[in-house]
């Protein structure tokens, strides 16, 4: 092979390593440079970053509070039945009025109680529900607070300080929580908190029934 090809040959393989040569360096190191940015979208456009200063206001906050006198788009908390579960002041003794009871109501709220609140209340409200009974054990069989904490037991939502309670009142529990029960009002919106509650009468109904309230295609042969 006559010489002028093979010294072709090798400077073009010398010359074909460089570029990953130099990319494998460059990437080793850390470079106080901005990134070369080919494809910019909207990665680098004038805005004020949270907490930053903005001097076009006189208390220099680039994030505004919000307008006194002003409500956000779907915020308006003006009906504190359906919101709140409290009617002039007191717990609501019943559904809130968008909400006609039926059985596609009822439905859905054992369809969300069945997911949210069975874990700790049981399926049927009783309190027996496998987290709980889980961390029962975990504490009967420690000698003191299990992983730095101790468990409260959730409650049988049939106890009579529950059962007595406005159906506003367990609204808000389920909203809010309670005591040492965590709210569920970021996680659930209102109308399935609504529907969760019903369920909750529901089951609570079933604990109580007579005979006679059964419905006679329902009694399984009684
Ligand atoms: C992580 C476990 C847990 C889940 C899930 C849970 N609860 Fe509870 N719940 C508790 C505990 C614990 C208590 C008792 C709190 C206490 O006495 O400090 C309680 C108490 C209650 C009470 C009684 C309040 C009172 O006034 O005594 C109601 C009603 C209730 N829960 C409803 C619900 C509903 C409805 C859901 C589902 C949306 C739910 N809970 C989900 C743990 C849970």
């Amino acid at each position: 092979m006559p010489r002028i090809i093979i010294y072709t040959l090798l400077i073009l393989t010398l010359l074909a390593i460089l570029p990953p040569v130099i990319a494998a360096n460059a990437r080793s190191k850390p470079n106080p440079n901005r990134p070369i940015n080919l494809i910019q979208d909207m990665d680098l456009q004038a805005k004020f970053l949270p907490q930053s200063e903005n001097d076009l206001f006189a208390d220099k906050r680039s994030q505004r509070p919000q307008i006194v006198g002003t409500v956000a788009r779907g915020e308006t908390y003006l009906d504190t039945h359906f919101v709140d579960g409290v009617v002039d002041g007191q717990w609501a003794t019943t559904m809130p009025k968008q909400l006609p009871m039926n059985m596609e109501l009822l439905l859905r709220g054992q369809d969300r109680f069945n997911i949210y609140c069975t874990p700790c209340h049981g399926y049927s409200g009783a309190g027996n529900g496998t987290i709980n009974q889980r961390a029962m054990e975990l504490v009967a069989n420690a000698d003191g607070p299990v992983n730095g904490t101790v468990w409260v037991a959730a409650k049988s939502l049939h106890d009579a300080t529950v059962t007595i309670q406005p159906i506003g009142q367990i609204f808000n529990s389920v909203t809010h929580g309670v005591r040492n029960m965590a709210g569920y009002g970021s996680q659930v919106p209102p109308a399935d908190r609504w529907a969760i509650v019903a369920y909750v009468q529901a089951l609570q109904r079933s604990q109580n029934a007579t005979l006679e309230e059964v419905p006679t295609d329902k009694r399984g042969g009684l």
